[in-house]
This record gives C-alpha cells, structure tokens and sequence, in this order.
C-alpha cells in the first residue's frame, strides 16, 4: 500500500534539490505533486521525467498574485491540494558590519514571507473546502542557533521554526497539522553556492568548506537529498496525525534538541 495514494500535493521550491526529491518521492508513493518555482523551464522539465502525476506550476513565492494563482493552478489541476511544502529559499552569507538592506530584505522575502503566505492561502484552500491537510515548512540547522557569517539566513530559518509553532497551533483546529524539517548539510546546488561564500569569507579552496562540514556530521557524511524524504513522507502520512507544530532535525546528528 503506498502511503500518499489519492493526495495531491503543492511543493515550492522543487525544480531542483531537496524539493525535487521530494516531488519523486510523493509520485512514488502515489501522490500528484505541482512543482511550484521560479525556475519554470527547469520545473517543467522535472515534472516532464515524473510523468502523469507531476506538473509544473511557475510561482515566485515573494509575489501574492503569483502564490495565488498557483494555488488555483494546482486546485484546477488535481481538484484540491492535501500536502503543502514550503520548500523554496535562498541563502545568504556576510560578516554583520557587511550585510545590506536590500539582501535582508530579499532573504526575508523569500524565505520567510514566501513561507507565511503561501502557507496563509493553502490554509484558506484547505478551510475553506472543509478538509484536511498538511504543510510541511523546510527550517535548517541554520535556526537552532546563529553562526557568524550566517546571520541574514540563520535569522529567517528560526523565524519557520517560530512560525510552524504558531500556524500549527492556530490551524490544528480546521484538521491542519503544520510540522517542519530541519536538515542539516545537504550537497547539491544550494551547497555549492554556500561552499563559495565560505571560500570568500574564510579564505578556503573551493570545496574545502563542504568537506570539513560533512566530516564534523556524527554520521559520517554530508546529506543527500533523498536522505531527508523519509521524513517528508511521513509528515504526510496518516501515522503523523497526532503531530502538532514540531521541527524535526534530518541532520545526522548534527543538533541534538
Ligand atoms: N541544502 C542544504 O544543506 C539545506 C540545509 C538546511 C535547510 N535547507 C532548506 O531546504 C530547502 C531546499 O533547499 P535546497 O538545497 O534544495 O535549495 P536549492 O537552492 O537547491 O533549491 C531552491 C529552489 O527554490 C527556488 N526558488 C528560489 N526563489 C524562489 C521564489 N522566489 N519563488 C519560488 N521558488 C524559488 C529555486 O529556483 C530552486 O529551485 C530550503 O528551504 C533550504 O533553506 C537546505
């Protein structure tokens, strides 16, 4: 019996990475997934290898016009949304006397309002139709606790903590559990781009910073995306009904709380 059959799922974010990751692992296991992104042409091919169940929905989750029409786009497409991840951010990185307005504003839009909002429409789709759902929001490590150079994005990952808390209390009522995942160093793309900001800032040789980070995880190894979607299929699956506005830490032992 696959676990997602029947649900149909909205994720941002997944063109690529771990949202991507997430998206096979939600068709494998019986769900339709939206691959909602900025990135169209590359959702659209992610959607295009899934087949029948996937399709490729364009957001910019910063604009409320765009969440909102890919909300209805993946209602019009699979006739309700069961699973929400909020999945899409950026990173960002500078000494505290170096970081702008502009890149706060722009982390935090992304990040954190991308996050409120598209979570606030899913929640009215899922009220306002009178059925139950899940969201599911992506923290980090980066929101257990500050680092030095990491300030902008360590801030705005705290911020999903405290919000899954507050939406998961506010929503339990309307059959809406909000839980998140914390992962920890997952090599992709996202760390390659995190890897040259460390070669900047701590003068490292490229690829030196995503060595020394995956040799400190007590597991041995950096993540892999597909190491974090056991979680993320669980969170959707009737065994997680009881859950309520927690964080899980995927991290390989990283932070113990
Ligand atoms: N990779 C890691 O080590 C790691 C660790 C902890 C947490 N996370 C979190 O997990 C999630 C996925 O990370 P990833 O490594 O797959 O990232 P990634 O950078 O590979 O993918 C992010 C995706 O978001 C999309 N995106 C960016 N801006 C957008 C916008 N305005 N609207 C819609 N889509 C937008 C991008 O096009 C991209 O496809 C993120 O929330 C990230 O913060 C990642």
């Amino acid at each position: 019996m696959k676990r997602l059959e029947g649900k149909t799922a909205l994720i941002t974010g997944a063109a690529r990475g771990i949202g991507l990751a997430f998206a096979r692992a939600y068709v494998a296991e019986g769900a339709r997934v939206a691959i909602g992104d900025i990135d169209i042409a590359r959702a659209r091919t992610a959607a295009a290898d899934l087949g029948d169940a996937a399709i490729a929905v364009e957001m910019d989750v910063t604009d409320q016009d765009s969440i909102d029409a890919a909300v209805a786009e993946t209602v019009r497409a699979f006739g309700q949304i069961d699973i929400l991840i909020n999945n899409a951010a950026i990173f960002t990185a500078a000494p505290i006397v170096e970081i702008t307005r502009a890149e706060y504003q722009r982390v935090f839009d992304i990040n954190v309002s991308g996050t409120l909002f598209t979570l606030q429409a899913v929640a009215r789709h899922m009220i306002d139709n009178g059925h139950r759902g899940r969201i599911i929001n992506m923290a980090s490590q980066a929101g257990r606790r500050g680092e030095p150079l990491v300030a902008v994005y360590c801030a705005s990952k705290a911020a999903i903590i405290s919000l899954t808390q507050s939406a998961g209390l506010n929503l339990i009522k309307h059959g809406i559990n909000v839980n998140a995942i914390a992962p920890g160093v997952v090599d992709g793309e996202h760390w390659d781009e995190v890897d040259t900001f460390f070669a900047k800032y701590e003068n490292k040789a490229p690829g030196q910073k995503k060595r020394e980070v995956g040799d400190a995880v007590p597991f041995g190894r950096m993540a892999t995306a597909d190491d974090l979607t056991g979680m993320a299929v669980f969170l959707a699956s009737d065994g997680a009904d009881y859950i309520v506005a927690q964080t899980y830490n995927v991290d390989g032992g990283n932070w113990l709380s």
